[in-house]
């Protein structure tokens, strides 16, 4: 393969995945597209900007003859898709906007594929490992499409999809497409469900670079519900590690949980946050805990999510390479020492506007 189109690649992991993919493969095209929406930002790409192998197009997928064009000019034989509306408190607020990049734009992409590759049923029935691959369509997605977990359990390749979120179910959906596509019409396929990721360039409407930002400016930490809710939270390079890994040595036809095994109650984790930033900012141990601020809680909040990573394990032998220690610290330390990105992003207009209205 050659020519490789990474979707949403200006985004918080899709930057993580094109840097891995660029950097690790000299001789093949990678090609960035991307609508920049709010959450794209092509300052998290300025360090591989010039390399020879990257091209960034401005596209929307949600637009058949933006993407159709691309197709054209470079004859991509794979795509990895990342490209989507990905935070569920604005899925709450506006779900079109959910439906129309998650599910029809995955949708025009898949159609693509299906159009411009010439197709082998072999290639798309699982027997083609990465090295005799000709093309494939990389779906990356989310653990939020098996629902929530009570206290106990994981999720694993097998967990039934129970999506919550207008948010979830629009992952679920595109998940459901692209294997209808490859079982009708033979676009061969590889899907990932990853759990919270957490980094650099993550942007500050999550809870961990929300709470960076609020902890710097000694702002409101908003804890939804009774901040009892429980997420598993991997270093965003890992993530892109993974894909990588994944997408040149694994089983086409495969789907791949990846997840750290790191769980933290939310409130657990806003504490932790605060010692160490406390620590950092050369404050008094614990001062930043009075910005702690409960607020109404997410509609529809899902409880739990606890990925099972075994199979990826025992397959590839792949497992994350840092602690949520030295992760957090690392997150941390960037957001510290790029204060303008910070600024940058949250201008003007943007202001939380979502943990707001859920306060009562
Ligand atoms: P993000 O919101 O940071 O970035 C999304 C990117 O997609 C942006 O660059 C944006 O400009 C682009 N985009 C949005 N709509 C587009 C359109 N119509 N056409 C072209 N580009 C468009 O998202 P993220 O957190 O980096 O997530 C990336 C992917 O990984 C998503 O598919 C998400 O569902 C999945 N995922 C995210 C997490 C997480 O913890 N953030 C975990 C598992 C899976
Ligand atoms: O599990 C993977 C998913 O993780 C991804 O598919 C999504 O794209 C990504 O946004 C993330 O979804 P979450 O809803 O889990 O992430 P978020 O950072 O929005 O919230 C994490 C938890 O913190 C969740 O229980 C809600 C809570 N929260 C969040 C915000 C923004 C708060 O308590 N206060 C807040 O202000």
């Amino acid at each position: 393969m050659k020519n490789i189109i990474i979707t949403g690649g200006a985004g918080f992991i899709g930057s993580h995945v094109v840097r891995e993919f660029v950097k690790n493969n000299p001789d093949k095209k990678i090609i960035n597209l991307d609508a920049l929406t709010y959450a794209g930002n092509l300052e998290n790409l300025k360090d591989i900007e010039n390399a020879p192998n990257y091209i960034f197009e401005k596209a929307d997928i949600t637009k058949e003859e933006e993407i159709e064009k691309l197709f054209r000019r470079y004859k991509p034989d794979s795509v990895v898709h990342l490209a989507a509306e990905s935070h569920v408190d604005r899925s709450i607020a506006d779900p079109n906007a959910f439906i129309n990049t998650n599910v029809i734009g995955t949708a025009n992409l898949l159609n693509m594929c299906r159009k411009y590759w010439a197709l082998s049923p072999v290639e798309s029935r699982g027997n083609s490992d990465g090295k005799k691959r000709m093309h494939l369509f990389y779906h990356v997605s989310t653990d939020e499409v098996y629902g929530a977990l009570g206290d106990t359990g994981f999720f694993t390749e097998q967990t039934p999809y129970d999506p919550q979120s207008p948010y979830s179910a629009s992952k679920a959906a595109s998940d459901h497409l692209v294997r209808a596509y490859g079982n009708t019409y033979g676009v061969p396929f590889i899907l990932s469900n990853c759990s919270n990721n957490y980094g650099p360039n993550h942007f500050p409407e999550k809870l961990i670079p929300l709470c960076i930002s609020n902890i710097l400016q000694e702002k409101p930490l908003p804890v939804y519900g009774d901040g009892n809710y429980t997420r598993d939270w991997l270093f965003v390079v890992d993530h892109a590690r993974a894909i990588h890994q994944i997408f040149f040595e694994a089983k086409t036809g495969e789907t791949y949980n990846i997840g750290g095994f790191n769980e933290w109650k939310n409130i657990d984790l806003i504490k932790e946050l605060i010692k160490q930033m406390d620590e950092k900012l050369g404050r008094e141990k614990g001062a930043s805990e009075r910005l702690i601020t409960y607020v109404k809680d997410r509609p529809g909040h899902d409880k739990r999510y606890a990925i099972d990573a075994t199979k990826l394990n025992k397959d590839l032998g792949w497992k994350p390479s840092v602690s949520f220690q030295e992760g957090l610290g690392r997150t941390i330390d960037w957001y510290l020492e790029n204060q303008e990105w910070l600024k940058n992003v949250t201008s003007g207009a943007y202001q939380n506007y979502y943990a707001r209205q859920y306060s009562s």
